[in-house]
């Protein structure tokens, strides 16, 4: 059984504490007419959600805005994670606060990284940095310090249900690596094909969150799901200290 932490997520404070392991259901694959009775379904078993923005111009899918992030937000207390596909986050980070997001990851391939994390220190949410599976995690390392957590990449973004490119893993490695060296307490998370298997490549490489979609959404019980691949990373950690 997972346990479901109490625990508020308040700015300076790890967003996952040492040891924790995460599994992040993304809405994507989720019935969007149907979302609050969707994330009741794994509301017991984990207290994060994965919210997938696409803009229609950095990657080639529209899904949703602040004004569904608005919507979501009575029906649940979980930890919002919104990962902005976006060309221009800079100019929709608050209304993202506003609407009730817990925090907001940005892409590094779209540049002023330092201007993006101050702006949501700012506004006081999460601060994340995704990194594309084309790109090299040098493009992020030098940031590593400034924020909360780092998103690696295992699709290319824009589309739930792809299969797992396991050359982006090593990225993960690489940034626990200087993580560990320089005593930081940032999250890494992967995203895109996680499943039972897959999620066990990225826990050995060093990931600690894991979003999953289709592994959830479209599994005939999500809660199963979630706790298989919480299970299935836990064990590979465990036997690998
Ligand atoms: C892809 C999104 C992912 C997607 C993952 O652009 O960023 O979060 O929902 O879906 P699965 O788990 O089906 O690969
Ligand atoms: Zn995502």
């Amino acid at each position: 059984m997972v346990q479901v932490a109490d625990r508020t997520y308040a700015l300076g404070l790890p967003l996952l504490a040492e040891g924790e392991v995460r599994v992040a259901p993304s809405i994507l694959s989720a019935d969007f007419g149907a979302l609050a009775a969707e994330i009741s379904k794994v509301a017991g078993v984990t207290d994060w959600l994965h919210v997938d923005v696409m803009d229609g111009h950095f990657v080639p899918n529209l899904t949703l805005g602040p004004p569904v992030v608005a919507s979501m937000r009575p029906h649940t207390g979980m930890f919002l994670d919104c990962h902005l596909m976006m060309t221009n986050p800079g100019e929709y980070l608050e209304a993202f606060r506003d609407a009730g997001a817990d925090s907001c990851s940005v892409h590094v391939e779209v540049g002023e990284t330092e201007a993006l994390c101050a702006e949501m220190r700012r506004l006081g949410i999460g601060a994340g940095l995704v990194v594309n599976p084309e790109t090299p995690y040098e493009a992020a390392a030098p940031y590593l310090h400034l924020f909360d957590l780092l998103l690696i990449m295992t699709v290319h973004p824009g589309f739930g249900g792809q299969s797992f490119i396991a050359e982006a893993a090593p990225k993960l490695a690489e940034a626990r690596a200087d993580a560990e060296r320089e005593g930081l307490r940032v999250t890494l998370q992967v995203d895109g094909g996680i499943d039972e298997r897959t999620a066990t490549v990225a826990a050995l490489a060093g990931a600690r969150c894991f979003v999953a979609g289709s592994a959830v959404f479209h599994a005939p019980d999500p809660a199963q799901a979630v706790r298989g691949i919480h299970a299935a990373a836990s064990a590979v950690i465990a036997a690998s200290r």
